[in-house]
């Protein structure tokens, strides 16, 4: 059984375990390798920790996980968009599932917690940035009906990359596409 949460502090060493597991396995062949391989599970933790520290319900900035048990097995991380010209209102900052647990729904089930909380934060348009050569990430935001925005080059690891917008200018949209049950067994 998944269940969608909003994060505690006491999540940061499950949410740095899918963050380093996804990137690795993820970004492989994308972002490089020493980059990669440098990413530890415990530096994620202490970030996670100081990042949930202060967390409250009631703030446009949120994380949230996907935890089956007692493990975080997908998180999401939701604020107020980071760039003035980005057309959208909340911005998704990042979404990672476990291998093991994809293809189940709990991608779209994180989807639907922020759109949902977007929309009770008074944010009605919801976007992202997708590294341009994540074909997987990019085939996900498609499934939900995200509608492609721009394109920009940032940093990531010091590495220069291409990057791609999704955005949804009726978050209503992705609550919508994203609201189908989480189907267990599927993966
Ligand atoms: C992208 C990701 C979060 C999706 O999570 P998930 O739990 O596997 O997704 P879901 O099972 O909820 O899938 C929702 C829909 O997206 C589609 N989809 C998901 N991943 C897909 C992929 N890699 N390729 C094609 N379609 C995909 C599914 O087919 C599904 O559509 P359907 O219900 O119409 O069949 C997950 O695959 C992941 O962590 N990937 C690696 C990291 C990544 O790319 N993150 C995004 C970074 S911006």
């Amino acid at each position: 059984m998944i269940h969608i949460r909003i994060a505690e502090c006491a999540d940061a060493p499950g949410i740095a375990r899918v963050h380093a597991a996804t990137w690795k396995e993820a970004y492989k062949g994308i972002l490089d390798d020493a980059y990669l391989g440098s990413l530890s599970q415990k530096r994620l933790a202490t970030r996670w920790r100081a990042t949930l520290g202060h967390r409250k319900e009631d703030l446009d900035e949120q994380v949230f996980v996907a935890v089956q048990g007692k493990d975080v097995v997908g998180f999401l991380t939701l604020g107020a968009s980071r760039e003035a010209f980005a057309p959208w209102e909340s911005e998704i900052g990042m979404i990672y599932v476990l291998k093991e647990n994809r293809g189940a729904g709990i991608g779209r089930v994180l989807m639907k917690a922020a759109a949902d909380h977007s929309i009770r934060r008074g944010m009605f348009s919801c976007g992202l940035w997708v590294l341009r050569d994540n074909g997987g990430g990019r085939d996900f935001y498609e499934a939900l009906k995200g509608e492609t925005t721009g394109r920009k080059t940032d940093s990531v690891g010091g590495q220069l990359v291409q990057l791609v917008a999704y955005w949804w200018r009726d978050v209503a949209t992705l609550a919508d596409r994203s609201a189908t049950a989480f189907q267990p067994g599927r993966n």
